[in-house]
């Protein structure tokens, strides 16, 4: 079908549903346009970004007429913070909205006719949920300060005075770091020239314990009183370990090499019953509460008895290898992170469990070597980044055809396509899945889905 529509063109759009991603999906004569900013049940006019042979992608810049589950957002920041997609969405809509686009991708991608889904785990909060942000220094007229970079902006950072997905205290670390770094007359860092000199701030708020970490990174040299910078956080009882880092490089990434400037070198956070340690560049699931859920689901779906060897791979700090080994004969988890295999071990210790052992290594690598030295898997465990499982790490999983696979997934497309390739080639049927909502107001969707073999 021709596109019946041209870039630029203003048209008005009636919004059906939402896509995988978070846009609108609405349909001009049978044709399909992305919406931005469009919500189910809307219409609205709408400015045409780009035009493609199958589908066209638009910008909502007016709404004609909202949707029934349309809210106000409120959050002052929003819609232009890029941290939120949805908080104008009603959150019993963005749950069906999540459930139905896990359900969508299981049949198109996943081939899977009536896929095996149980209800959406709810969040508990729907806001003040996560336990990590990252924050942007930006240069104001009146000085430095800190947000989110705006929605679809790299080079833009927006000052953020509240944000609604942090705790109070929070959001008082970054406005007492804002205030910092203007009473020492420091300079933000700026992404076009390469000048200034704060980039990041980031805060880690074991939401269980009530111990904070904070990260600042910096350019190049040491521009400040690092003292001074502690005695700012201090102020802050709950904080309990601060970090620098220098990040010499233009990339914008925070994952870098620290140095203690004050108190322990990690911070702990209790998940189900156990302690763990989480160091400034390991993995830890952003929503704490939701992810105690997630890992019972996991728990639950291994359907363990206290004889299997079970599997945690992509394991992070160990968190669900740990959670299984009170009912598994052994554990083994691979983890590429140094850094999280060194906390995974520490954590074994830190609960007197000896059952389990940790890895560096990529598990497209190292589940052969696995295989040599700890036998075949009963239960195999899976929590893969946003790819998925890679080619070889599935085929491997495949040959080694463990009688279950649980797949923790953060997207349903790659779960979908695995799931497939798993089912067709290695003899792998999807016996349960179910979404939990870890990130609202968010497009992300976090799933648990059991795989069986046949024996
Ligand atoms: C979604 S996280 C899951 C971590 C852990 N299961 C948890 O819930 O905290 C994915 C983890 O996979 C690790 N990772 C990414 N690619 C990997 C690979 N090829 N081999 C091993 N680990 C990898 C990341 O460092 C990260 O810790």
């Amino acid at each position: 079908m021709a596109a019946p529509v041209a870039k630029d063109q203003e048209v008005e759009l009636h919004v059906d549903t939402l896509a995988y991603g978070g846009n609108g999906v609405a349909r001009l004569n049978g044709f399909v346009v992305f919406v931005r900013r469009g919500l189910p049940g809307d219409t609205v006019r709408a400015r045409v970004t780009k035009v493609k042979r199958s589908h066209a992608e638009a910008l909502a810049t007016e709404v004609l007429a909202p949707g029934p589950a349309r809210v106000d957002a409120p959050c002052a920041h929003y819609p232009a913070c890029g941290g939120c997609r949805f908080q104008d969405l009603a959150y019993e809509a963005q749950l069906a909205a999540k459930q139905e686009q896990l359900a969508d991708a299981l049949r198109r991608l996943g081939g899977i006719g009536e896929p095996p889904l149980e209800p959406i785990v709810r969040a508990e909060s729907p806001f003040h949920y996560r336990n990590k942000l990252e924050y942007s220094f930006t240069q104001l007229g009146d000085g430095p300060s800190l947000g989110f970079h705006k929605t679809g902006r790299w080079d833009e950072v927006l000052e953020v005075e509240r944000c609604w997905l942090t705790t109070d205290l929070g959001n008082a670390i970054r406005n007492s770091v804002r205030a910092w770094a203007r009473e020492e007359g420091l300079q933000a860092y700026d992404q076009a020239t390469g000048e200034g000199y704060l980039r990041h701030l980031v805060v880690r708020e074991a939401r269980n314990t009530g111990q904070v970490l904070v990260q600042l990174v910096t350019a190049k040299g040491e521009r400040f009183e690092t003292g001074y910078f502690v005695d700012v956080l201090r102020a802050f009882p709950e904080v309990r370990s601060i970090h620098w880092s220098v990040n010499e490089t233009p990339a914008e990434v925070t994952n870098l090499p620290t140095t203690l400037l004050w108190g322990d070198d990690a911070i702990e956070e209790e998940l189900c019953g156990l302690r763990f340690r989480v160091r400034p560049n390991a993995f830890l699931q952003t929503n704490t509460a939701m992810a105690e859920r997630l890992y019972e689901l996991a728990v639950e779906y291994a359907g363990l008895t206290g004889r299997e060897t079970v599997w945690d791979l992509y394991c992070g700090i160990g968190t669900i290898g740990l959670l299984t080994a009170r009912d598994a004969l052994t554990v083994w988890g691979i983890e590429v992170s140094e850094e999280s295999v060194a906390c995974a071990l520490e954590n074994a210790d830190l609960n007197g469990i000896t059952n389990a052992a940790f890895f560096a290594g990529n598990v497209g690598e190292a589940v052969e070597e696995l295989r040599d030295r700890g036998g075949d898997p009963d239960v195999v465990v899976v929590d893969p980044p946003r790819a998925g499982l890679a080619g070889k790490a599935l085929r491997r999983l495949g040959r080694i055809g463990a009688a279950r696979i649980v797949y923790v997934s953060c997207n349903p497309t790659t779960l979908a396509s695995d799931a497939k390739q798993l089912g067709a080639e290695w003899g792998y049927e999807l016996v349960r899945a179910r979404a939990v909502d870890m990130f609202p107001h968010t497009p992300h969707v976090e799933t648990v889905a059991l795989l069986e073999r046949a024996a």
